[in-house]
């Protein structure tokens, strides 16, 4: 017997308007950019399967058919590229369409990340699910989903993953209060708070785009309203949720996190992750690592 309470399905929100990256994203979802061979939809795709959640809800807007395509079977490529041996390839490009189940849900006007997630409602029913944010990338090398889950098992409620930044960048990020729990890597979370105006920000804990979150979620989110900038905020939901009771589905912890991530949506931030990634690779990683040197130090 499956056990009803284990997170089975990933929300993938891919809707927003992706403006910090324009001109770039006019047609273009950023989810969609290339981080060396690859979109970083993948990455982000790969990085639930490889938590053994392979059931996954996107949810998109208009342009997004890129992005439908990307994770479909391409018949006419994959007969191409066997007629010319490129074999490797073709099961690359076939087994992206095996990778996940993946269904789909149109967002109409995106209003926000709260609003987003709530298009998942039917979808998920009554389970903790997963939300994995489309333009964050957390670098395989140091994942932090399997610590969530284990933190959800361990702890119920909703669990998000924090990471510490320094005091002038909190302002950018969602930022939890915490106290600490008799687990070293789980702190609890006391107080939530969206994109705080500099210098009041009640911590240096800013939340990241990974979250297992209460099916209890979808009625908080119902009746919210518009928060900061307009938008329903996930992050108005999740503090709302601090407050509730265990057994209605409240209560929220959060994973400290401190590996490597990017938000891809970000121009510098998305270089970071092309070469970061790209320097490890085996077959790029060494001629890309002395080029780089040798352009630093004034070649080209
Ligand atoms: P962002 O705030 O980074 O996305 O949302 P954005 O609005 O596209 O970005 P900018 O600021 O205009 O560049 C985080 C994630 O939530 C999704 C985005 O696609 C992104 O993956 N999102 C955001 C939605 O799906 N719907 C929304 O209404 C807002």
């Amino acid at each position: 017997m499956s056990n009803p309470r284990v997170v089975r399905k990933a929300v993938i929100p891919v809707a927003g308007l992706g403006t910090r990256f324009l001109p770039a994203t006019k047609a273009t979802p950023k989810e969609m950019l290339p981080v060396v061979d690859k979109p970083a939809i993948q990455y982000v795709v790969e990085e639930a399967v490889a938590a053994d959640i392979a059931n996954i809800l996107f949810v998109t807007g208009r342009n997004k058919d890129s992005l439908e395509n990307h994770f479909d079977r391409a018949p006419s490529l994959e007969r191409m590229l066997t007629e010319r041996g490129a074999l490797e390839m073709k099961e690359q490009i076939s087994e992206l369409a095996d990778l996940a189940a993946i269904h789909y849900v149109r967002q109409g006007v995106p209003m926000g990340l709260g609003h987003a997630v709530s298009m998942a409602k039917d979808h998920v029913g009554n389970e903790p699910f997963a939300v994995l944010l489309g333009d964050d990338l957390v670098d395989a090398r140091t994942p932090v989903l399997p610590d969530m889950l284990a933190a959800q098992a361990k702890f119920g409620g909703s669990i998000l993953a924090v990471m510490e930044v320094p005091d002038n960048q909190i302002h950018l990020y969602g930022c939890a209060a915490v106290e600490a729990t008799e687990d070293p890597n789980v702190v609890r979370v006391t107080e939530l708070v969206e994109k705080p105006v500099p210098g009041t920000a009640p911590s240096n804990f800013a939340v990241i785009g990974r979250y297992v979150i209460d099916p209890a979620v979808f009625a908080v989110l119902e009746k919210q309203a518009p928060g900061r900038g307009g938008e329903i905020q996930l992050t108005d939901a999740l503090a709302s949720l601090i407050h509730m009771p265990a057994n209605a589905g409240g209560g929220v912890h959060a994973v400290v996190f401190r590996g490597k991530r990017y938000d891809t949506g970000d121009k510098l931030s998305y270089l970071k992750s092309v070469v970061s990634i790209a320097l490890d690779r085996v077959d790029l990683g060494p001629d890309l690592r002395s080029w780089l040197l040798d352009y630093l130090a004034g070649g080209n």
